[in-house]
């Protein structure tokens, strides 16, 4: 099966979650390896550990560079280094929209709040003063706006009496520490979850008109049309009989297409037991280059090929113009 995900950890300071992350990533089986930790300060404290534990380091001061160069060079060093994520651990940049957008899904960050509260700065010491019982931290994924993408993980850590800003960073940062490494890890090999797979391919079934989930022989199965007159489109197959991979059995056109597209593309079309013989075909599901697009393509043909004419004649109508 495919490698570990490849990630650079980019960092301004102590690099504790980066450091975090390290170890993390030696403790078998993990799904990612550390490529590279880059700063925008050379003395950050991290960059040595780094070095120490033998991993790829790359500094550049940003004084006197404009934002957009600056980026430009981080990425440059990111990219040679062969990194397919960006993981920001205490990165205090704020970064250009086109670096941000060209790394979207593929960049993550580490926020010391449980957001939406306290975007920005000066977290704790605004947690502290409206009186706030929890404290937090969030690992979400970058976009353009600060601190706003996605959130996929958060711990919330309590505020105790006496708490300074500065006493609350030590205890939230040890929540980090376990946090970050696995909402990574979760983050990194989504791509072979079954139930992210499910999540994604769900919401994609149905969206097309009139469809419904309904469980066939213990996998989920989606179909079109009203109640017992519908008919089934769309399979979800767990690793299904004789095969490892997680797949969607969809309609092919019929058996010549079926064949042509195994013979062709063994890697990712198969025909699967008992369906394959009633022309339809296996889709793996299971690959970190997984086009969706595809997926959905696939899922609006199979619907087509089973939909009530009521439906369908509307589309033909529609794409006639
Ligand atoms: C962490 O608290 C993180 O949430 C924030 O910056 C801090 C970085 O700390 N973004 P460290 O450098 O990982 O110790």
């Amino acid at each position: 099966m495919t490698g570990k995900a490849r990630i650079a950890v980019l960092i301004s300071g102590a690099g504790t979650n980066m450091a975090a992350l390290v170890y993390a990533s030696r403790i078998a089986p993990c799904p990612y390896e550390v490529v590279l930790v880059a700063s925008n300060d050379p003395e950050a404290a991290g960059l040595k550990l780094a070095a120490a534990e033998g991993i790829a380091t790359f500094a550049l001061p940003h004084k006197g560079m404009t934002r957009e160069a600056h980026d430009a060079a981080m990425e440059a060093a990111v990219l040679k280094a062969g990194a397919d994520h960006i993981v920001l651990a205490g990165y205090m940049r704020i970064l250009s929209d086109g670096f941000v957008e060209r790394w979207e899904g593929r960049m993550l960050n580490i926020h010391p709040s449980l957001l939406p509260l306290y975007k920005g700065l000066d977290t704790h010491a605004r947690a502290i003063a409206a009186g706030d019982s929890h404290a937090g931290t969030s690992v979400h994924l970058v976009t353009p706006e600060l601190d706003a993408g996605e959130v996929l993980a958060q711990i919330a850590v309590p505020i105790v009496p006496g708490d300074t800003p500065a006493s609350l960073a030590e205890r939230v940062k040890l929540a980090e520490h376990q946090l970050y490494p696995r909402a990574v890890a979760d983050y990194v090999s989504r791509w072979r979850n079954p139930a992210w797979l499910l999540d994604q391919l769900r919401a994609r079934a149905l969206a097309l008109p009139e469809t419904c989930e309904q469980e066939s022989f213990g996998s989920a199965g989606f179909r079109v049309g009203e109640g017992k007159s519908g008919k089934y489109f769309a399979y979800f197959a767990d690793r299904p009989h004789g095969h490892e991979r997680i797949a969607l059995l969809v309609k092919a056109s019929g058996m010549d297409e079926l064949h042509a597209l195994v013979e062709d593309q063994p890697e990712t079309y198969f025909k699967p037991a008992f369906y394959g013989a009633r022309g339809w075909v296996g889709i793996v599901l299971d690959r970190p280059d997984l086009d969706w697009g595809d997926v959905e393509a696939w899922l609006q043909r199979s619907w087509r090929a089973v939909a009530p004419k009521r439906l369908t004649r509307l589309m033909d109508v529609a794409e006639e113009f």
